[in-house]
């Protein structure tokens, strides 16, 4: 890996978003079923922005920091106006484990705090290298929900949410 840079999603950082993604979708099955329109699953009608992790050659890894659900703003216990949802987190297969989520979760709670907002995020129960990550960071678990889907195993999901420390800059 050349030196990684976290940049703002460019137009023409799509394509390798979604060729990052595939790779995502192969290794962990994330998401579970490969969206029809990969770009836009990439782009929710709640996005306020998008961020890339860069080399010299690929997209590695993506977020995408979003306007919170008032189920997340009600587990948090703060007014979703105070809150921003980190999203569409993943790191292409061959680039783990060398701090990229955690570059980009860094870029989110800096970008975030600027604006005077606390991030925060929903992890599937067993997505356990996100939840290590999260936990590692310091994010603080508030409560765990049922959701409508199903997971690649069979089991009927089972949402952590997140908030990420207090004060918390880079
Ligand atoms: C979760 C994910 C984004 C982590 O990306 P990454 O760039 O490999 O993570 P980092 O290198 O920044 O890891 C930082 C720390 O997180 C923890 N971590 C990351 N991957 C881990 C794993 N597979 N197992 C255990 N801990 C892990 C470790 O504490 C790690 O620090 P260390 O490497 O010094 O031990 C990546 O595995 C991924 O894309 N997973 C599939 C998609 C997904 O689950 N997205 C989150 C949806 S909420």
């Amino acid at each position: 890996m050349n030196e990684l840079t976290i940049r703002p999603r460019a137009d023409d950082h799509m394509q390798g978003c979604v060729q990052a993604l595939a790779t995502v979708h192969a290794t962990d099955r994330y998401p579970v079923d490969w969206p029809v329109d990969p770009e836009g699953w990439l782009t929710p009608r709640s996005m306020l922005g998008a961020w890339v992790a860069v080399d010299s050659s690929a997209v590695l890894g993506h977020l995408v920091l979003a306007r919170p659900g008032e189920a997340l703003a009600l587990a948090v216990g703060l007014p979703s106006r105070r809150l921003v949802s980190v999203t569409r987190l993943f790191v292409s297969a061959g680039a783990r484990r060398r701090g990229v989520a955690a570059r980009l979760l860094d870029k989110a709670i800096a970008v975030a705090a600027a604006d005077g907002l606390r991030p925060v995020l929903e992890v599937e129960a067993g997505a356990a290298a996100a939840i290590n990550l999260y936990e590692r960071a310091g994010w603080r678990c508030v409560g765990t929900s049922a959701a409508d889907w199903t997971t690649a195993d069979g089991r009927v999901a089972r949402m952590r949410s997140y908030v990420a420390p207090s004060g918390h800059r880079t």
